[in-house]
């Protein structure tokens, strides 16, 4: 039945298509669902970095030091005047794998990327010193950005571990590295592949601060206590992949990622128990799952706790997600990959398709959301197509990378997202 709605809309919404006028270099798309703008903020056809010089830049393309067709971006995120994209290491002439923009001195185009916080630490394979590979990262609310190194050169076979997967943790006011915590060898295992992170801040302030990174192809959560300075794994069989849901159609291509296992996470408000939620799912599934920070804060608990983990309603066919997000007000955004979409769901209502809605949905601009963030009433979006990068070649003559905003209350006014007042109150979810 919703399904049904979904495409009639996304139908009719490929006649409503109409690009705006260029104004000032941002170009403005028409919301697909005709009430909300979805702005096509920074777009590139390749990634450029800001080489201190042209000569510089010249020479670091001559050494393959520098490829620009090899740059695929993978994450964002938004501190101050801050936007970071992240570019993994998957093949040779990355680089930077940590960058940003400075969102004051542009307002849209295609900027080069300025490395964080410099060129040196950003250089591959220099443990302890660089960053290697960086996925999805996150900045908090005392102002750190944790960031990930899984110190892996390569994609799928031709991946080799220059370094140790290591947790970086930046003080984003004096752009040091406050603290590095080397994942243990009991955290991972052969199969280890950790693209996304989520930071629980807990009602003790800026030292009652947990990371949770979710092993996608190992199946595990990996729990980093800030206090403790320690790290646990939790292993449990929602993490894996649903066998039926491994097939996917994106951007024009069939393939099957039949072994994705854990992958988004987003983090509920702090419920009346003192304890956040954390939702997750596989990206190979149709399902979310959740359980209490209660339990994964707790490393004799998260080892047996086996009934605590909930399971949620499925979001029915076509909904492989990966990145998701949710806000203080408990309001979830997830990226709706095969729809070239964006939905939303409040958590104030049980977690069901018809408590979910697209807010956003592109055939052109969102093939392939890969990150999503919620920044100060805005959804930040990036697309990147990223199934044609991996298994076909990209047109570098065409736009492929595209990060997009979207005021929040305007994409949610009239869904079914928007008809609660808001407020996280309650300690239970209901999905029952
Ligand atoms: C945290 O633990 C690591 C060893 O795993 C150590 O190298 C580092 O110095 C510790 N940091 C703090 C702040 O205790
Ligand atoms: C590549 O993209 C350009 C610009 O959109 C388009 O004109 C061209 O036809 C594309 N080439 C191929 C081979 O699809």
């Amino acid at each position: 039945m919703q399904d049904h709605r979904v495409w009639n809309c996304a139908l009719v919404s490929i006649f409503l298509l109409i690009k705006l006028e260029n104004i000032d270099g941002i170009q403005k798309w028409s919301m697909q669902f005709g009430h909300t703008p979805l702005l096509e903020r920074f777009t590139w056809k390749k990634m450029d970095f800001a080489y201190p010089d042209e000569r510089s830049r010249q020479l670091a393309m001559a050494s393959g030091e520098y490829i620009p067709e090899n740059s695929l971006p993978v994450g964002i995120e938004i501190w101050r005047n801050k936007l970071f994209v992240t570019i993994p290491r998957w093949r040779d002439g990355i680089p930077s794998t940590l960058n940003y923009i400075p969102l004051d001195a542009n307002q849209g185009g295609s900027p080069k990327l300025i490395p964080y916080p410099n060129w040196v630490q950003n250089r591959a394979g220099t443990c302890g010193r660089g960053l290697t590979t960086v996925y999805r990262i996150h900045a908090d609310a005392c102002n750190r950005l944790w960031v990930l190194d899984t110190g892996t050169i390569g994609i799928g076979e031709t991946t080799v571990q220059a370094c140790p997967y290591t947790l970086n943790v930046f003080d984003l006011t004096t752009d040091k590295v406050l603290r590095q915590y080397r994942l243990r060898p009991e955290d991972i295992n052969q199969n280890t592949f950790i693209a996304n992170i989520a930071v629980d801040l807990g009602k003790g302030g800026c030292d009652d601060a947990f990371a949770y990174m979710s092993d996608e192809l190992g199946y595990g959560l990996i729990v980093y206590s800030w206090q403790q300075n320690t790290s646990w794994r939790i292993a449990h069989s929602y993490f894996m992949p649903d066998p039926l849901a491994g097939d996917y159609n994106i951007g024009g291509l069939n393939f099957q990622w039949g072994e994705e296992g854990i992958f988004g996470m987003s983090l509920s408000p702090i419920s009346a128990d003192g304890y956040r939620i954390l939702f997750f799912h596989p990206l190979s599934s149709h399902r979310e799952f959740a359980v209490s920070t209660r339990i994964l804060r707790d490393q004799r608990l998260s080892q047996n706790s086996y009934h605590e983990f909930q399971v949620l309603a499925s979001r029915g066919p076509l909904s492989h997600c990966t990145a998701s997000v949710m806000d203080e007000n408990g309001l979830q955004f997830f990226n709706l990959i095969d729809q070239n979409a964006v939905g939303c769901w409040n958590s104030m209502l049980p977690y069901s398709p018809i408590n979910q809605a697209v807010v956003a949905r592109h055939d052109e601009a969102m093939i392939f959301p890969a990150d999503i963030k919620v920044n100060r009433g805005l959804l930040w979006i990036m697309s990147d197509r990223m199934p044609i990068f991996l298994l076909s070649n990209l047109n570098y003559t065409d736009v492929n990378f595209r990060i997009l905003t979207m005021p929040i209350q305007a994409a949610i006014s009239g869904t079914v997202c928007d008809n609660m007042p808001w407020r996280f109150i309650s300690n239970r979810i209901w999905w029952d």
